[in-house]
């Protein structure tokens, strides 16, 4: 190589690194793992661990080997898809994790791609998960700061919206929430830490990806919410929210009538005759007297 120029020697290198990679892109087919790493950063790993344990979903570990590649490509294309269209795995999944997950919006290449990424992590399946640690329990002051963050009476420090204007939690003390999205009472028992933080940490849906994409949650703000959450839901059942439907009315009738009371003591040297009213008396009057 010593005698070669440093063009050619250039040139070489540049032709030695293009032949490496047609040779392993002929190995992967056309997918690219690394591509797919990246954007299953994106999304996926909020809700899946390879080797780590369920999450929101399932372990990921060995699934290139428990599924054929078609099934997968289609199955990570529309979860919901496969379940409508009466895929039994799609359904008994669906069954086990008792949530649909949601069309990631990728292209079929790029779902190959994250296959073919899935794929070089299938070894994997041999790691034990490792069961998550006990989640700590936040402390009475946490979980009122959460409160306060969900309901937007504690703006977040990175002004993110309040959780209420597209969530509710059924709790005494927390103002109704919007019904955009789930209600939250019971998802710390369905979701967990580790799966609410997964949410927070990066938003799978759509919708609140777009409202936190540039306002990201602190890490100390999550685990508040993350505190109030699984005290919401531990408590759901002493909660009776307020109904305020024909009770309003009832009451609110009722209520007219003392102030109704009320307002004539209060008032009661007011002018009870129209304005004019002397002034006409004495019209009248004298237009008595000219009759007569
Ligand atoms: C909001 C959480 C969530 C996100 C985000 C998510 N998944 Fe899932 N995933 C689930 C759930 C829940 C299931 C169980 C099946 C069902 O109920 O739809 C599942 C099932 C799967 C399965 C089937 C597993 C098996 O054992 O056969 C694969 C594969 C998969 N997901 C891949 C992905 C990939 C790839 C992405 C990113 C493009 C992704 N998931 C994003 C929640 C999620
Ligand atoms: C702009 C609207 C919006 C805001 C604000 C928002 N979310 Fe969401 N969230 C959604 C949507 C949409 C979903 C998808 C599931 C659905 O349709 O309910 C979702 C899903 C979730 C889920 C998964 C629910 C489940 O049962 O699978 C959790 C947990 C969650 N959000 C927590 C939060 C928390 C905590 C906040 C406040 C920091 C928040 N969200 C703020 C729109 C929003």
């Amino acid at each position: 190589m010593s005698n070669l120029n440093p063009v050619r020697a250039r040139l070489l290198g540049r032709l030695t690194a293009l032949a490496a990679l047609t040779v392993a892109c002929a190995f992967a087919g056309t997918a690219n793992a690394a591509t797919g790493e990246e954007n299953y950063a994106k999304i996926c790993a909020a809700c899946h661990s390879i080797g780590g344990g369920k999450l929101v979903g399932p372990d990921l570990a060995g699934v290139t080997t428990r599924r054929t590649e078609e099934w997968l490509v289609k199955f990570i294309k529309s979860p919901k898809a496969m379940i409508d269209a009466g895929d039994a795995t799609a359904i008994a999944l669906f069954k086990e994790f008792n949530l649909v997950m949601p069309d990631p919006q990728y292209t079929e290449a790029e779902i190959k791609d994250i296959v073919a990424y899935l794929a070089t992590k299938s070894g994997a399946a041999a790691v034990a998960p490792t069961p998550p640690p006990p989640p700590k329990e936040a402390s009475p002051a946490e979980i009122a700061r959460g409160q306060n963050l969900f309901q937007g009476l504690e703006r977040l420090k990175n002004n993110g919206p309040a959780c209420n204007s597209c969530h509710h939690v059924k709790n005494d003390a927390v103002i109704g929430g919007g019904v955009l999205a789930k209600d939250l009472t019971a998802v710390f028992t369905r979701l967990g830490t580790p799966g609410i933080n997964a949410i927070l940490g990066t938003p799978p849906f759509p919708v609140m990806a777009a409202a936190y994409a540039e306002h990201p949650l602190a890490d100390d703000e999550t685990a508040a919410i993350v505190g109030f959450l699984q005290d919401a839901d531990r408590k759901q059942e002493l909660q009776k929210p307020a109904d305020y439907g024909m009770k309003l009315v009832t009451y609110g009738a009722g209520g007219l009538v003392p102030l109704f009371a009320l307002y004539s003591l209060v008032w009661r040297k007011r002018k009870v005759g129209p304005v004019n009213a002397k002034v006409f008396d004495r019209q009248v009057k004298g237009g008595d007297d000219i009759a007569q």
